[in-house]
């Protein structure tokens, strides 16, 4: 018999401001986090992008129905996560999160000061809701991939580790660690 394929992984592509979801200015962001994922993940996935403004209701919404109703295993999000009034894209994660994942956040911190030293403004967090990781990024552009370059070699167990699929990489552009297995 030959082997089933496995389902595509469903990917939440949140792009998260008030500008850009009232169409004065252009989405890069969420175009950015598609092309990141294109080139790093070999495996079969399928994107499902929003956007919407600085809500918090709504970006605790928006989180619920791609873990809920679209079945992601990954949400990846973009903006808000500053320390204007209207930046609550972390409040907004950790309100609907079962549990916190404080590590992606000190370790894109970490990378980001390397870069700019604006990098301690960002709130930015990770956490888990049933089987999807939700990791926040800034809304600048070229963050995504400084950020997701750092934290993405530890995405596909983490995915492994709470029920999802099996996300498989480009090893000439992240190699995925995974534990091996006790013989
Ligand atoms: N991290 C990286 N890697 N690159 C950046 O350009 N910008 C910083 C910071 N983190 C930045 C970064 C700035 S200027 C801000 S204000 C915060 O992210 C928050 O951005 P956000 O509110 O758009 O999420």
């Amino acid at each position: 018999m030959p082997e089933s394929t496995p389902a595509p992984a469903h990917i939440g592509i949140l792009t998260i401001s008030d500008r850009a979801s009232r169409g004065e200015y252009e989405d890069r962001g969420g175009p950015a986090i598609r092309e990141y994922l294109a080139d790093v993940l070999c495996s079969e996935w399928i994107g499902k992008p929003v956007i919407i403004g600085d809500e918090q209701s709504e970006i605790e919404a928006a989180i619920k129905r791609l873990t809920q109703d679209e079945g992601c295993c990954l949400i990846v999000t973009t903006g808000g996560t500053g320390p204007a009034t209207r930046d609550v894209t972390p409040e907004a994660t950790e309100a609907v999160c079962e549990k916190m994942m404080p590590g992606f956040g000190e370790l894109m911190r970490k990378v980001s000061l390397e870069k700019v030293p604006t990098a301690i403004l960002s709130r930015q967090t990770a956490g888990i809701l049933g089987s999807s990781l939700i990791v926040n990024l800034p809304g600048q552009p070229k963050a995504i991939a400084e950020c997701l370059d750092a934290v993405f070699p530890a995405i596909p167990y983490c995915i492994d580790l709470i029920g999802g699929p099996f996300l498989e990489t480009n090893e000439q552009r992240i190699v995925a660690f995974r534990p091996k297995k006790k013989k």
